[in-house]
């Protein structure tokens, strides 16, 4: 495995795998590995005969409220996850190897990245739109993959790469959970041990949501309304959002009859979580 912090080193490196016909797969990460990133990472290896995995915590898309300075960097884990797991070359810049100068060019990605966490997290999206065209112009991937866990990220790369012509394909991962669901996040380690149990109202109230649509329920609102229930059991958790939204234009459905995306950011203690589940009201 090679790791390199320079974009020079990372394109001569992509250079003969390209030119050889190879498939070249990039695995965006800001570090902090976990099992989620190890299922990107076996999806990426399975797939391609090059593997590349970033680590950067991408100060652009944080808010200035946010938790960049805190956000775990523990580096020499991130590089023997990836060793073990057989990623060829680790990429991993340094803030001013990406952003050497003021920057002033932004990928803007509009509409669907107003709503959910669009709405808390001004900015956010367009940081993650920027670095990723950023990382895919470096690497050069003909694929890269991404968790379903940030189901509005994952709509949002899509539709960039769908507007822009970007030549690579997206692979959105399934969300990768705990024994007790909850969605494995870099973030839970915020969490105290107390904290850490109360995280699983999160998905028991998705599969509350799950359960309603799958018996028959049409009205969203009341839906809505069942998943805030279970989530409000505690206390302690502040609701951000909870939306039943078109998978794709992720916009608020009006009525149960086709396939929906359950969403969810609450805020415990020190941590911003977010989940979602997809259900299709149509195969119940
Ligand atoms: O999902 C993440 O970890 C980040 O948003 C990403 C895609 C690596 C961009 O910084």
């Amino acid at each position: 495995m090679r790791v390199t912090g320079t974009i020079e080193e990372v394109r001569q490196w992509m250079a003969p795998p390209r030119a050889a016909g190879q498939r070249i797969g990039l695995v965006p990460t800001m570090g902090a590995l976990h099992v989620g990133h190890v299922s990107l990472i076996e999806e990426a290896v399975k797939r391609c005969e090059v593997v590349v995995v970033s680590l950067f915590v991408n100060p652009t898309q944080f808010g200035p409220e946010e938790d960049f300075n805190k956000y775990p960097r523990p580096f020499e884990e991130d590089l023997a996850i990836c060793q073990r797991h057989g990623v060829d070359v680790v990429f991993t810049p340094s803030p001013s190897e990406m952003y050497p100068r003021e920057n002033l060019t932004w990928v803007n990605v509009t509409g669907i990245t107003e709503p959910l966490c669009g709405r808390s997290r001004p900015g956010h999206f367009r940081g993650v739109t920027t670095v990723c065209t950023k990382l895919f112009n470096i690497v050069g991937p003909d694929v890269a993959f991404f968790g379903q866990k940030d189901a509005q990220q994952a709509t949002v790369i899509r539709r960039m790469v769908a507007d822009l012509n970007m030549p690579l394909e997206i692979v959105v991962c399934p969300t990768f959970r705990q024994g007790d669901g909850l969605a494995v996040s870099s973030r839970n380690q915020y969490l105290s041990a107390q904290q850490r149990k109360d995280a699983t109202a999160i998905y028991k109230a998705l599969q509350e949501g799950r359960r309603m649509i799958e018996a028959g329920a049409v009205d969203p609102i009341l839906v809505c309304e069942r998943v805030e229930a279970v989530i409000r059991r505690v206390p302690a958790m502040q609701i951000e959002y909870v939306s039943l939204v078109d998978p794709e234009t992720l916009q608020p459905v009006q009525r149960l009859d086709g396939a929906v995306l359950i969403a969810v950011a609450a805020r415990l203690g020190p941590a911003r979580l977010i989940d979602n589940i997809l259900v299709d009201s149509r195969s119940s």
